[in-house]
C-alpha cells in the first residue's frame, strides 16, 4: 500500500515513523489512560495529593505518573499526565473533581455566563504542565515518543456548559441550537487557546500531540462538521503554522461515518479509532490517507484469555498493511489486571505475517 506521506529519515521513534506514513510490523503500542488507577504505583502517589487538579499541577507527581507505565511496560509513547479540563481552568472557570464523581465546574447556562471567562488562555496558570514536560523529557528512552494533548473544543465546551459529565452532552447541544453565535464564540476562544497551549507543550518538549474529541459521536452531521471537525482542523493548522514538523493525532470518538473524509484533512497525521470502528472499512477508506490508531475494546482487556488474543490478532490482521499505532478504542479502566496488559503487549509486538 502506498504511504500517504513520504517518510522522513530523521524519525527514529516508531510512533513518529508510523505518523509519517510508514507501515511497521509489529506496530508501535501505547494505551489511552495508561497512567491511571489500574496501576498500584499510580494509586500510591495519587493518595499523596489533595485533589486531582492539584495532582495535575504538581510537576514532581505528574512527571512520575507519566513515567510509571513506561518503566513497567516499555510502551512506545509516554503521554503527558494532565487532564483536558486544565483548559477551562486556565480560562478562569475553576475545575474540581469529587471523589468517584468526575469533574465539577460552575456551569455556563446562558450566553451571559461566557463573560465570566477570560478573553485569552492564561498559559502562566499552566506553567506546572510545561514544567512536567521538561522533567519527563530527559528521562525517556530515546525510542519512546512523548505525546502532549488537549481536548477538542466541542468536548471541552460540553463540560464547561453542563458543569459535569452527562450521558449525552444534552446541555451543550441545546445551548448550541439556542444560541449558535454565543456557542461559536466559545468554540473560537477554545480553538485559539488550544493552539497556544499545544504550541507551548511542543516548545517544552513533546514530540506529537493528540486532540481528544470524546463526545464527537453525539452530534448530527451538520453540527459534527461545525463544532467537531472544523475546530479540530483549525487547531491542527494553527499549530503547524508555527511548528510545521509537529505530528498531530485527531481522535473524534464514535464518529466512524466521518472518518473517510476526515482522513483527507492534511493537517492530521493520525486518526484515532474508537472501539466500534469497522476495521475493514477503515483499511479501505481511511488508512490509505492517514495513519490510524486503535482500537482494542477496554472491556476485552479486562476479560483477558482467548478473547483478548483474538481481539489483538483481529486488529493486527485488519490494519497490518498500512500505517498503524496499536492502542485501545478508549481509555483503560481501573479494574483491568496488569497481567492482561502484559499479554496484550506481548501479542501486539509479535511479528505477524499478514
Ligand atoms: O494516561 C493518560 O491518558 C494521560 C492523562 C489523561 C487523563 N485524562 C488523566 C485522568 C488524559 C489524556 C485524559 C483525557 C480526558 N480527561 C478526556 C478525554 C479522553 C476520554 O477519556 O474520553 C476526558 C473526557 C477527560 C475528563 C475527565 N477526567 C473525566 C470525565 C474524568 C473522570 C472520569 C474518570 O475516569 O475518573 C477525569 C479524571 C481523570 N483524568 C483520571 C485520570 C487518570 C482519574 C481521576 C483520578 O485518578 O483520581
Amino acid at each position: 500500500m502506498a504511504s500517504p506521506k513520504p517518510a522522513p529519515t530523521r524519525d527514529t521513534k516508531p510512533i513518529l515513523r508510523a505518523l509519517a506514513g510508514e507501515t511497521l510490523d509489529p506496530p508501535p503500542v501505547w494505551m489511552m489512560r495508561q497512567a491511571g488507577r489500574y496501576l498500584p504505583e499510580y494509586r500510591a502517589i495519587r493518595a499523596t495529593a489533595n485533589g486531582f487538579m492539584d495532582f495535575c499541577y504538581t510537576p514532581e507527581l505528574a512527571a512520575e505518573a507519566t513515567l510509571q507505565p513506561i518503566r513497567r511496560f516499555g510502551f512506545d509513547a509516554a503521554i503527558l499526565f494532565s487532564d483536558i479540563l486544565v483548559v477551562p481552568d486556565a480560562f478562569g472557570q475553576p475545575v474540581s473533581f469529587e471523589a468517584g464523581e468526575g469533574p465539577r465546574l460552575d456551569p455556563i447556562e446562558t450566553p451571559e455566563g461566557l463573560s465570566r471567562l477570560a478573553a485569552q488562555i492564561d498559559l502562566g496558570r499552566l506553567g506546572p504542565v510545561f514544567e512536567t514536560i521538561r522533567r519527563v523529557k530527559p528521562q525517556l528512552p530515546a525510542e519512546t515518543a512523548f505525546l502532549g494533548f488537549c481536548g477538542a473544543p466541542w468536548t471541552v465546551a460540553s463540560y464547561m456548559i453542563a458543569g459535569k459529565g452527562t450521558p449525552d452532552q444534552g446541555p451543550a447541544r441545546s445551548f448550541a441550537y439556542r444560541w449558535p453565535d454565543a456557542f461559536q464564540a466559545l468554540i473560537d476562544r477554545l480553538v485559539e487557546g488550544s493552539i497556544l497551549y499545544l504550541r507551548a507543550q511542543l516548545d517544552a518538549g513533546v514530540d506529537a500531540v493528540q486532540i481528544f474529541d470524546s463526545w464527537a459521536g453525539v452530534l448530527p452531521g451538520r453540527e459534527f462538521r461545525r463544532w467537531c471537525a472544523e475546530p479540530m482542523r483549525r487547531i491542527a493548522e494553527g499549530v503547524k503554522a508555527t511548528h510545521p514538523g509537529a505530528r498531530i493525532i485527531a481522535f473524534p470518538r464514535a464518529a466512524n461515518a466521518h472518518l473517510p473524509w476526515m482522513a483527507r484533512i492534511a493537517a492530521f497525521d493520525g486518526i484515532g479509532l474508537d472501539t466500534s470502528a469497522d476495521l475493514e472499512a477503515v483499511a479501505r477508506d481511511v488508512q490509505p490517507h492517514v495513519c490510524v490508531q486503535g482500537n482494542l475494546d477496554p472491556l476485552v482487556l479486562i476479560e483477558g484469555r482467548a478473547a483478548l488474543d483474538q481481539a489483538v490478532d483481529d486488529i493486527r490482521r485488519a490494519l497490518g498493511r498500512g500505517p498503524h499505532i496499536f492502542n485501545l478504542g478508549h481509555g483503560i479502566t481501573p479494574p483491568t489486571p496488569i497481567a492482561h496488559v502484559e499479554r496484550m503487549l506481548e501479542r501486539a509486538r509479535r511479528p505477524l505475517n499478514v
